[in-house]
């Protein structure tokens, strides 16, 4: 096993991979999606796959606490982290001695562009209606881990996964301000 800052894995191990995987709860704590866009290129071998999936951007704007589905924080990342102060972990039932956290927010254009341009082609995303963990203690325990109550559920996605592919020529997209 390799430990790295998810930021310099390119450089923390040799050779090319077939898959790169990034699962749920990773990005929001990455300030720079292309530099992370960039590692992930970097790792895949020409053809290998990259598969990612975590929690919707659509879902982190919202108030875990309110009573009903209300908007609370941005959608659009602005460079900037949010900061919260949260001493409880999702690691176990005790408390952690440095609560101030630091969150990036990323809408999901964001995270796609940031793929693009580091030559992967997106094959397919898709959007999820459940989590592995409560987002929120209104969320409601299904099959498939924790999802908001039923008439609530198709109201806003929890998840999503895209599929994209490494492919041969760097393909930078122009972005508006070219
Ligand atoms: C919410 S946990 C998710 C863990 C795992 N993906 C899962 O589903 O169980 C977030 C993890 O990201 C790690 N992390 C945060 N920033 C990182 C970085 N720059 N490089 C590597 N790991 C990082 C933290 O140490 C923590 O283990």
């Amino acid at each position: 096993m390799v430990e790295t800052d998810v930021l310099e894995a390119r450089a923390a191990v040799d050779g090319d991979f077939d898959l790169v995987y990034t699962s749920i709860g990773t990005i929001n704590w990455l300030p720079d999606l292309d530099r992370w866009a960039a590692q992930v290129a970097g790792l895949l071998r020409t053809g290998g796959t990259f598969y990612i999936r975590d929690g919707h951007p659509a879902l982190y704007a919202i108030d875990e606490h309110a009573h009903g589905l209300q908007l609370r924080y941005p959608y659009f990342g602005n460079g900037g982290p949010q900061q919260s102060n949260d001493e409880s972990t999702y690691a176990g039932d005790g408390k952690v001695t440095h609560s101030r956290t630091y969150q990036w927010a990323h809408a999901l254009s964001e995270i796609m562009n940031a793929l693009i341009a580091a030559g992967l082609q997106i094959l397919r995303v898709d959007e999820g209606t459940t989590l592995p963990w409560k987002f929120s203690p209104r969320m409601v325990e299904v099959p498939e881990g924790f999802a908001w109550p039923e008439s609530e559920r198709a109201l806003v996605p929890c998840t999503y996964t895209i599929i994209a592919r490494k492919t041969a020529m760097n393909s930078r997209v122009p972005s508006p301000a070219d």
